[in-house]
This record gives C-alpha cells, sequence and structure tokens, in this order.
C-alpha cells in the first residue's frame, strides 16, 4: 500500500504524540497539527522528511480552520485521514460549573472537530476517498458523575462519528470514533497562560464527598484503573485504519473500544440497558396509538455499522 497521510490534531503530547511516533514508523507521512508546534515538535523535522508541522488550534473560527485545512492538503499534495485526536478534561459538578467552563469543554471535545471535518469533507468527496477518525472516550457510553461535562461532549463526538459514516460512505468515505479507556497522559493536567482552560469552581459544600470518592478512584490505583499505553493506543488506532495487525479481516466499524477498562464498562452496561428495556417495555409501549411493525427502511439506517457482517 502507497503511504498514508495522516493530519493529526493534539500531537504534542499523550495519544497525539504517540500517533505521530507510529505513523512515521509505519512508513507514512504526518502533519502533526498543535499549539506553540514548532517549539514543541520542531526537532522531529530533522529526523524525517515525512513529518510535517501546523500550528492548529482545535477551537478556532471556521473560516480559519478551513484555511488551516487547505494550508495542511497543500504539504504533501493531499490527505488521507484527519485524525481529530485533541482534547481535554477536568471534573466539576453541574451546579457548580461555569458557562465558560462547559462551553471549552464543548468547544474542545466537540465543536472544534466538528468544524475540522467539515473543512476537510469537500476534499475527501473531490478525492473519492478519506477517513475522519475521533479520539473520542468510553465516558461517552455512560455518563460519570462530577465529568458529565466531557462524558455529553464524548458522547456527542461519538454519536457524531457514527452518522457521519452512514452519511459519507457512499462518497468513499469512512469514519471511526475511538471510544478509549484510561491512558496514562497529560489529559487531566491544567494548562498554563493562553492554553489554561476556565477551571471548574470550587465545589459546594454537598458534591465534596462525591467528587472525593471520584478523584480517589483515578488516584488509588492509577495504573489498574488505566491499564493502556499510548504507544499501544496509536498502534492499534493506526491498525484499525489500515486493516491491518489485530484489525486485519474484520469489517469497518464506526465505534472502535479502546482498553479492556472500557470494554468491560461498555459490557456492563449494555447488559444493564438490555435489563432495563425488557422491564420498562410495557412503559415504553404505552404510549402507542397504533400498531408499530418494525421497518428495514429505519433499521438500516440504526444498525450499528459493523454489526451487520458479524
Ligand atoms: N488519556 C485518557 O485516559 C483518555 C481517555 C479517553 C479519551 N482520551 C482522549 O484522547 C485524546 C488525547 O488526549 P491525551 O489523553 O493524549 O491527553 P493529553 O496528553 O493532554 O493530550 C491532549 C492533546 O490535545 C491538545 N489540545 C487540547 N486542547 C487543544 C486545543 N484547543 N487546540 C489544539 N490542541 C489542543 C493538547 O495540546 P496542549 O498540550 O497544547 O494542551 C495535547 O496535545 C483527547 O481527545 C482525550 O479526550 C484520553
Amino acid at each position: 500500500m502507497a503511504p498514508l497521510v495522516f493530519l493529526v490534531t493534539g500531537s504534542t503530547s499523550g495519544i497525539g504524540a504517540a500517533l505521530v511516533d507510529h505513523i512515521l514508523s509505519r512508513g507514512d507521512k504526518v502533519i502533526a497539527s498543535g499549539r506553540k508546534v514548532e517549539e514543541r515538535l520542531g526537532h522531529l523535522k530533522s529526523k524525517s522528511d515525512n513529518i510535517a508541522l501546523l500550528e492548529l488550534e482545535v477551537t478556532a473560527p471556521i473560516e480559519e480552520i478551513k484555511t488551516k485545512i487547505e494550508t495542511a492538503w497543500n504539504i504533501f499534495g493531499h490527505i488521507d485521514v484527519l485524525m481529530n485526536n485533541a482534547g481535554m478534561s477536568a471534573m466539576t459538578t453541574i451546579e457548580d460549573a461555569s458557562d465558560a467552563y462547559v462551553q471549552n469543554m464543548f468547544n474542545v471535545n466537540l465543536f472544534g472537530p466538528v468544524h475540522l471535518t467539515q473543512a476537510i469533507l469537500p476534499f475527501f468527496r473531490a478525492q473519492g476517498k478519506g477517513c475522519v477518525a475521533f479520539t473520542s472516550s468510553s465516558s461517552s457510553w455512560m455518563a460519570l458523575p462530577t465529568m458529565s461535562h466531557y462524558s455529553m461532549a464524548k458522547a456527542g463526538l461519538s454519536s457524531f462519528a457514527e452518522g457521519l459514516h452512514k452519511e459519507v460512505i457512499g462518497l468513499g468515505i469512512r469514519s471511526v470514533a475511538f471510544d478509549c479507556g484510561g491512558f496514562i497522559t497529560n489529559l487531566m493536567q491544567p494548562r498554563e497562560g493562553a492554553h489554561a482552560s476556565p477551571p471548574g469552581a470550587e465545589p459546594t459544600d454537598a458534591y465534596k464527598p462525591l467528587l472525593g470518592s471520584v478523584i480517589g478512584m483515578f488516584s488509588n490505583d492509577p495504573m489498574g484503573l488505566m491499564p493502556g499505553s499510548p504507544a499501544r493506543a496509536a498502534l492499534t488506532m493506526i491498525d484499525v485504519i489500515k486493516g491491518e495487525g489485530v484489525a486485519a479481516g474484520r469489517p469497518w466499524a464506526s465505534r472502535v473500544i479502546l482498553g479492556s477498562d472500557a470494554l468491560d464498562s461498555a459490557r456492563n452496561r449494555r447488559e444493564d440497558e438490555l435489563k432495563l428495556l425488557k422491564a420498562w417495555a410495557p412503559v415504553s409501549a404505552n404510549t402507542d396509538e397504533r400498531k408499530y411493525t418494525p421497518r428495514d427502511d429505519l433499521r438500516k439506517f440504526t444498525m450499528v455499522t459493523g454489526s451487520e457482517q458479524l
């Protein structure tokens, strides 16, 4: 296969940095984007001709994002894969969250990737192929208390990836959300200066025990709770995108869970949901005025991509 060209957002740390390393090690090309990217990743340019850097703040206005995508496209002459990886996380209760905190959470984790996707789709359509990938989270499967805004934004992102795939597959374009479990990175670390996110407020006393128990859960045994390595996340993501290695021969899925912790939570979640669906079925059907017969035309759009061939 000819080398692929990847555009990765949030390349300056964690999973994004691991993606850049792994893409280069596979002989593919990468446009590593991020904030203060020359200062932080400039040293990589002397190591390979297959890397270019692009300064990119994902919350920039859509017009600026469109210009950035055009610039990125012209670096190697095309792009095969947009990796929407940049993200941030923080904790606060719903009652205590400021508007600035909530807006920022959604701007970075959801609206930024939505804008980047919108900007690249015309190029992918003209090319007749392309892939849009997202580093989403297993918290998209279940809202965690004190992290509701992060869970909401990532649930939106994974849902977006599913809808996107169904919209563009007929045009030769694919989409996948990686619903990641725990990986030890700089995700929860506050940033300095202009890159600092609006902080969560001092919690109201009534929520302090809950907040303490969620923080304790993460801090008591981080290695046990977060078994993943960013390098293995990068390898697995690229395997999925290229249909190689551990993903070889598997049908394309628009949501892929990464991490045994995430798999366990998602499986428990689906089992709980099925129990609830069954127990509440008479309530659900109680609103019907007419008999409902399941329809294939609706099922075609609601089914989970990848499940049809299993
Ligand atoms: N680590 C986990 O356990 C975990 C679990 C599930 C999902 N994820 C997702 O994985 C992705 C990567 O996170 P990570 O764990 O590797 O954390 P990380 O080490 O903090 O890396 C996050 C990256 O996103 C960049 N970023 C944040 N805000 C940005 C903005 N407004 N514009 C451009 N870049 C921005 C950061 O740049 P700066 O360094 O300049 O801030 C950094 O390069 C995120 O989407 C995260 O939600 C992580």
